[in-house]
């Protein structure tokens, strides 16, 4: 059987390209989706993408996907630094989450050295910009192998 996994993006991540170029680079949400999906069809991992920029229909995904997919990658963006209710959701979810980021956060502004999410899931990548997506997709394959 496929893997399955669910990518949900938060808000603002739909301006990738424009969006603090200095910061995120030039690279878009649909190249980070092409490049992800290539990379996981090899592995015969099917991906799905999902952006939002309200917090409310990100914790409905959440709800939503529960255990359809075989695991979750999660860019919150903003949300990261202060939402109990998208935290609360995965909570509820018993499937691998790993939480991502563009940026390294922890060499960013201070406020974004605090992920509310962090508790809820098995690891965090950040930093590798475009391979952060890549990074998570094998990371839920190697704890789904094991
Ligand atoms: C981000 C980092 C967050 O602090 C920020 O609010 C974002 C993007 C990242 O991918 O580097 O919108 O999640």
């Amino acid at each position: 059987m496929n893997i399955k996994i669910q990518i949900i993006n938060g808000p603002n991540l739909n301006l990738l390209g424009k969006r603090e170029p200095e910061i995120y680079g030039h690279v878009t949400m649909e190249q980070i989706e092409t490049k992800t999906k290539e990379h996981s069809s090899k592995k015969n991992i099917d991906v799905d993408f999902y952006q939002s920029n309200i917090e409310g229909e990100i914790v409905n995904k959440i709800q939503d996907v529960s255990e359809k997919v075989s695991g979750l990658i999660i860019n919150a963006a903003a949300f990261t630094h202060t939402s109990v209710a998208i935290l609360d959701a995965l909570n509820t979810l018993t499937i691998p989450k790993i939480e991502i980021h563009l940026s390294n956060i922890y060499a960013r502004e201070e406020f974004r050295h605090k992920s509310m999410i962090s508790k809820s899931v098995n690891g965090v990548i950040c930093g590798f910009g475009l391979n952060s997506y890549i990074l998570a997709v094998d990371a839920i394959e190697n704890i789904l192998k094991k």
